[in-house]
């Protein structure tokens, strides 16, 4: 059984055939409307979620599929001390694939163990976040055309940002990809995620200032810093401004800059960003339902379902 858990669970081969088919979904939907009628795909949401589950949601009812699960732990089984193994288990007997987002790291790769659906992450603690990785890979080959070459600065909470685990390790099998981590000491990439770029050896640096790098960047990539991973409030509250993108700091940019963020923005870009063209965040989420359409398509075939 074909499972998304991490990015490197697709080749780069398989996400460009992704990216494929999301760009020809976005040209002839209504080649897809039809494509999963009768297939019904589980949402089992432990953790808060917008974007990421909405999105799948409305990626399988634009399938012509259907949608059960929760978004709300609390009222499920879970809350009564089920495992996710037997939650997933028995989801099987209901669904056809199932995405789970939860709070603790691996909850979604014990799950696939001991599973007999397809299941995606959608998301594990501050671990991974391989479907938004897709999402952000869409964008910027839509955006720039490539990823070879690229200089590609990530901004922010770099620590617990799972989105920047996951581009980051996907990134790093391009040719030429130059990175730029730009965050407070206290909020650095893990050294499992620097080790994918020194394996690679591409080129990186690691900086607190953001103006000093702005000029070189291709993509920058910004990030909430997330409160709910951290172990004290004060803490939080001391390092959660550190970055806020305003149109006067983009001054130095380049005209060919793309901006993203995989949402949810709270301080970090300034609504005054938005109407910068340079401002991709939204086209994102956009590009988001579209990639999460492709990869059911394809799990769901796989699975000979
Ligand atoms: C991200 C996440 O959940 O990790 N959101 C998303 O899925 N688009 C980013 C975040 O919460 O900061």
């Amino acid at each position: 059984m074909r499972h998304l858990i991490d990015i490197l669970d697709l080749t780069t081969q398989e996400i460009d055939e992704l990216i494929e088919t999301a760009n020809d979904i976005i040209a002839n939907p209504a080649a897809y409307a039809h494509k999963c009628e009768g297939k019904k795909l589980a949402a089992l949401f432990f953790e808060p979620s917008t974007r990421t589950r909405l999105s799948f949601e409305a990626a399988m009812y634009e399938l012509g599929g259907h949608v059960i699960g929760f978004s709300d732990a609390g009222n499920s089984s879970s809350a009564k001390g089920e495992s996710v193994a037997d939650t997933i288990k028995m989801i099987g007997c209901y669904a056809d694939i199932a995405a789970m987002r939860h709070f603790k790291e691996g909850a979604p790769l014990v799950a696939a163990m001991r599973s007999e659906i397809p299941v995606i992450n959608a998301g594990d603690g501050g671990h991974n976040h391989p479907t938004q990785t897709l999402t952000d890979l869409l964008t910027i080959k839509r955006e720039k055309g490539h990823f070879d070459g690229l200089t590609v600065g990530f901004c922010g909470d770099l620590k617990f940002g799972r989105t920047v685990h996951s581009l980051i390790t996907a990134l790093s099998r391009y040719e030429n990809v130059k990175f730029i981590l730009i965050s407070p000491q206290e909020l650095k990439v893990p050294s499992y995620v620097k080790d994918m770029i020194k394996e690679k050896s591409l080129a990186y640096k690691q900086t607190t200032d953001l103006d000093s790098v702005m000029p070189e960047l291709d993509i920058l990539y910004m990030t909430r810093v997330q409160r709910e991973r951290f172990f004290n409030e004060e803490e939080y509250l001391r390092l959660k401004d550190s970055y806020i993108l305003t149109p006067e700091k983009l001054k130095t940019a380049k005209d060919t800059l793309s901006i993203l963020h995989p949402l949810p923005r709270v301080n970090e870009i300034a609504v005054a960003v938005d109407d910068d063209p340079r401002a991709c965040y939204f086209r994102q989420a956009l590009n988001g339902k579209f990639i999460r359409m492709a990869l059911i398509l394809k799990l769901l075939e796989e699975a000979g379902k």
